[in-house]
């Protein structure tokens, strides 16, 4: 089934819906490579909708990829906050100044240059390359992953690597001779407003004809689901530790710890079933950690979040203000308007919040 004409029918019907179903995204509208690039790190693990905002916000904020290597890693993370995924915004960073470096600024055209660099994988490099200057190269990502999947009828895990490998190749195969690029974009717009993972809209697309998975009613069963996540629930603890001129101790996350880069308050994972245990067994690797032994006084809240695996209750215990003390490396004193410009996570940001607000 899979021969030339089937793919001239399934190109030339692709190309007819993208051309009235298009979404009008920022993204769409250059073919900087720096913009792209953007996009598509920030589109990686993020919605189309959450990403527009952050997109034009970052891209204000640093225009080109030498006003991004010159920028503080903190700086980068502020823009990142909320986004997730931060390794993401570290790694990018990283190649902007690797750029500068070995390629006087410009983001290289050469793909195996762009291999290279930190945080890019074949995906990435492949979108970079065809969107900016219409290479023509496939793209797998979570969009055509499963749409392809649906057209092969693919029993196979799509992540694991005799999956991927169908996927890949068949991608290949599909690509036109010209226009490569809004031809990818067609497929990752057919794949995330069409094809979607549950009950994908097949009445209204325009390959239904051409889909085994589609024909024979597997849309539930393919691509295969993959193993459930085991999650585990734990409880932590946040601490409020203030000095009489209103500063709270943060702490540096470091490399290989969660959030590494980002500021949070002190926070630790006791390992025991109660909030009064864990209150109080955190006390004591907190005055380890900070050198000091606080009082506590009130739970301000309680987070329920979720970070990998882990299903987080999260209690903000405070403590009474005293007079302030020089902490250990990686801590900090800070003010309010520090709180403010600091990149946190998630849930010390709304802390922080909670705090300037009280
Ligand atoms: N997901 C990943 N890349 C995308 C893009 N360029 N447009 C829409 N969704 C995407």
């Amino acid at each position: 089934m899979f021969d030339a004409p089937w793919r001239r029918k399934f190109q030339r019907r692709v190309r007819n819906w993208f051309a009235s179903n298009a979404r009008d995204l920022p993204w769409r509208r250059t073919t900087d490579p720096y913009r792209v690039w953007v996009s598509e790190v920030m589109l990686q693990q993020t919605q189309v909708q959450t990403v527009v905002g952050y997109y034009e916000r970052f891209l204000r904020r640093f225009p080109n990829v030498r006003s991004l290597a010159a920028a503080e890693e903190s700086a980068v993370l502020r823009q990142w906050e909320g986004l997730g995924y931060y390794r993401r915004a570290r790694q990018m960073h990283r190649a902007a100044q690797a750029i500068v470096r070995d390629h006087q600024g410009k983001f290289p055209t050469d793909v195996e240059d762009v291999y290279q660099l930190p945080g890019i994988g074949r995906y990435t490099a492949h979108a970079i390359l065809c969107f900016s200057q219409d290479a023509r190269l496939p793209i797998v990502e979570a969009n055509t992953q499963r749409l392809f999947a649906r057209l092969l009828e693919l029993e196979e895990d799509p992540t694991r690597s005799k999956g991927q490998r169908s996927l890949w190749q068949f991608a290949a195969w599909l690509l036109p001779r010209q226009s490569v690029s809004s031809f990818n974009q067609a497929l990752m717009e057919l794949g995330s407003l069409v094809c979607t993972p549950k009950t994908p809209s097949c009445t209204g697309c325009p390959v239904r004809d051409l889909c085994p998975t589609f024909s024979r009613g597997r849309q539930s069963e393919i691509p295969i689901a993959k193993q459930k996540m085991n999650y585990e629930s734990r409880l932590e603890v946040a601490w409020i530790v203030p000095d009489l001129a209103g500063r709270v101790v943060v702490r540096h996350c470091q490399p290989k710890e969660r959030w590494a880069g980002l500021w949070d308050f002190p926070r630790y994972h006791p390992g025991v079933a109660t909030p009064r245990l864990a209150v109080a067994r955190s006390m004591q690797q907190l005055a380890v950690d900070v050198g000091k032994v606080v009082q506590p006084t009130e739970l301000i809240c309680t987070m329920q979040h979720g970070v990998t695996k882990y299903r987080i209750t999260l209690k903000v215990q405070r403590c009474l203000a005293t007079e302030t003390w020089p902490l250990p490396q990686h801590y900090r004193w800070a003010s309010q308007e520090e709180l403010i410009e600091l990149p946190l996570n998630q849930t010390a940001r709304k802390i922080a919040r909670l705090l300037i607000a009280l």
